[in-house]
């Protein structure tokens, strides 16, 4: 299983303090992408300290105009106010949801949380339509646990 075998790299990735954190998150956005052929845009956004904005942090894929999104806009900013995963099958079918390309049939989003506080996410974008499972949900909350650990 692919997501058991990521596990043990991002482990290698958020371990390696010689590298920046931004340097890190980019490089597990890139083993993501890399390694699950469904995953065509991966991203992190980051809560202002201050406003209730989304900030893009690290991310690989295409370049995005969106790179600051307001709580409670599209999939990404009704998560920073839900604290919840929001696993969308068909963005087309999303009133609330802001493109990032043409391309993307469907997209998850899944909260990291520190001491309790959902302060991020990572975003996922896929060109595939309705790729994403249950067992995507819970290694991307691994993925989040673990990011929150040197945030
Ligand atoms: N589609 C997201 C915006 C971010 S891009 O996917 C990179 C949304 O609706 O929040």
């Amino acid at each position: 299983m692919i997501f058991e075998a990521l596990k043990p790299q991002v482990e290698a990735i958020i371990s390696n303090k010689i590298k920046t954190v931004d340097e890190r998150l980019f490089s597990i956005c890139e083993l993501l992408k890399k390694n699950i052929a469904y995953y065509n845009w991966v991203g992190f956004y980051f809560s202002h300290p201050s406003k209730e904005e989304l900030h893009l942090g690290p991310y690989v894929g295409e370049p995005t105009d969106h790179t600051i999104i307001p709580f409670g806009k599209g999939i990404c900013g009704q998560v920073a106010l839900s604290n919840k995963n929001f696993v969308v099958p068909d963005v087309k079918a999303q009133d609330n949801y802001i493109a990032c390309s043409i391309t993307v049939k469907a997209e998850i989003v899944v909260p990291i949380f520190v001491s309790g506080k959902n302060i991020g996410q990572i975003d996922i974008d896929s060109n595939t339509a309705d790729p994403f499972t249950e067992l995507d949900e819970q290694f991307l909350e691994f993925v989040c646990e673990k990011v929150a650990t040197i945030l």
